[in-house]
């Protein structure tokens, strides 16, 4: 593990492999080793990987005020500058994909490709803001025990859920290890998000949207808007697969983004 002292704040972050780079960027409230496959198997085959934790996750700092996803872009940006990297492949998972499409409308000219998995454009709606308040408060008060059994069993497929124990007490942990300030400012952030669902229209970069089949959060209609949207875009849905994607399938995660990296324009 890597830190920077970027934005004033120490940003956790890994490099690994040699070649073009990839930014992974996880969902709420995980942290860097979500991307744990993709790293083992793209690190291999010529991309330089980089795995950050964001803001108020894993060993990053957290912050009290909202973390909004322009702050996260923000401090991915910095990252990029501390490593000398000028324009990257940028890639999320549902939060992270939040902060992926704030980091493309920001820094178009940083992005080569964009991958977006299980996430969405649209903004919170009225109901979603004022549940996410409550979260923050649960967080806060009673810490992210109640977070994890509130949010894994809609993070996964009925079958992650009653075949795989490994793959869920993987994601509990992570939810546990987040600090409970930090999840709060990233809800009070999401909250607050943009609506980009007018910006995917001026995305003009290679785009690759994965969504898993049975994704209750972000499901595959969100991915379809955005294939729609975004000019040029391919859309993967992996069978059998929840929210997290990557991790319950990652063959057939991997396999469509290494299919889609080695296309000559991403
Ligand atoms: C995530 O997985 O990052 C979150 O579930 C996204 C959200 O709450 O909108």
């Amino acid at each position: 593990m890597s830190v920077a002292r970027v934005r004033g704040i120490e940003l956790a972050y890994e490099v690994a492999g040699a070649g073009s780079p990839i930014v992974l960027l996880h969902g709420f409230p995980f942290n860097r080793t979500l991307w744990r496959e993709q790293v083992e198997s793209l690190g291999g085959h010529h991309h330089r990987v980089i795995t950050v934790d964001l803001r108020g996750h894993g060993e990053t700092t957290a912050t009290r005020e909202p973390a909004t996803m322009e702050v996260m872009a923000e401090d991915v940006a910095a990252l990029l500058d501390e490593l000398g990297i000028a324009r990257v492949v940028i890639g999320g998972l549902s939060m992270g994909g939040y902060v992926a499409l704030a980091f493309t409308r920001l820094f178009p000219e940083r992005v080569r490709a964009l991958l977006l998995a299980d996430t969405r454009p649209q903004a919170d709606t009225g109901e979603a803001r004022l549940a996410r308040e409550e979260t923050a408060t649960r967080a806060l008060g009673e810490g992210m025990q109640t977070i994890a059994d509130a949010m894994l069993p809609k993070l996964f497929a009925p079958s992650t859920q009653a075949e795989r124990p490994e793959v869920v007490a993987r994601v509990r942990e992570m939810i546990l290890n987040t600090n409970p300030q930090g999840a709060a400012s990233a809800l009070r952030g999401m909250a607050v998000r943009e609506d980009h669902t007018k910006f995917l229209r001026e995305i003009n970069c290679p785009a690759l949207i994965i969504v898993g089949s049975l994704d209750q959060i972000t499901p595959p209609a969100d991915a379809e808007l955005m294939r729609r949207e975004i000019r040029g875009s391919r859309l993967e849905v992996i069978a059998g697969a929840g929210h997290v994607s990557n991790v319950e399938r990652p063959a057939e995660f991997n396999r469509a983004l290494e299919n889609f990296l080695r296309e000559p324009e991403a």
